[in-house]
């Protein structure tokens, strides 16, 4: 399987806390997300999520808890044949929520994240900096208790990093614990927040 990428990591993630997660590229940030969205199990130790040791529930139940976490992925995973307005839909759509019950709130995530313009519009029309938007709203549409973001400033310039750091600290501040993996030196210190630092599969925490 290759050699270990992390090992005798111990953390936790706080209710309503804000952290960044960074080091070198290969450094494990990413694999380190998908251990918290409960996408990789770890080889050995123990990932407890929401109170529970999601390495030893049954597989069936990881949807559920899965359905607490929003994800951000480096590279967007928006369906190409959906638009704006439907892939963000797409997580209660799959859930068999009625439409009624969710379009306002879609509409209005949209212009939170300022896609107000950009709802009906397919995926390849978009910058890159709007599609990060549309994976944002995505994540955040089944009102996640936390975020997780890989990379969520690496496809925009300045101006546009600032503003989605804001919208992620808003969130934050209505009560979601949020996680930013990124190596952008000048967003981290933009904001006096935890830094979670990995390098050569250690993980070092700077409160
Ligand atoms: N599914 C996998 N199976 C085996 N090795 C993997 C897998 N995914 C990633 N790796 C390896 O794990 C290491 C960490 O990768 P990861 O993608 O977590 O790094 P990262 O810190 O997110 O890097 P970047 O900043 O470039 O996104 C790399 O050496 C990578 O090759
Ligand atoms: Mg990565």
């Amino acid at each position: 399987m290759g050699p270990e990428i992390l090992r005798d990591l111990t953390f936790d993630i706080p209710k309503s806390s804000f952290q960044f997660l960074t080091g070198p590229s290969g450094a494990g940030k990413t694999t380190l997300l998908r251990l918290l969205f409960m996408s990789l199990q770890p080889t050995r130790g123990i990932i407890q999520s929401f109170g529970r040791d999601i390495t030893r529930i049954p597989r069936s139940e990881l949807p559920m808890l899965r359905r607490r976490v929003g994800i951000v992925f480096q590279d967007f995973r928006l369906l190409d044949h959906l638009t704006t307005y439907e892939n963000v839909a797409l997580p209660l759509r799959v859930r068999g929520k009625e439409e009624g019950s969710y379009r306002r709130d879609v509409i209005e995530l949209l212009k939170w994240v300022g896609l107000g313009e950009r709802i009906n519009v397919l995926p390849a029309v978009l910058s890159g900096g709007e599609k990060q938007r549309v994976a944002i709203a995505r994540a955040l549409i089944d009102r996640p208790e936390i975020l997780l973001a890989d990379e969520p400033t690496g496809n925009v310039d300045p101006p546009m990093a600032r503003r989605l750091l804001s919208l992620f600290l808003e969130l934050n501040r209505l009560g979601t614990a949020v996680v930013i993996a990124t190596h952008d030196l000048a967003l981290m210190d933009q904001v006096d927040a935890r830094r979670m630092i990995l390098t050569d599969g250690r993980l070092d925490i700077y409160e």
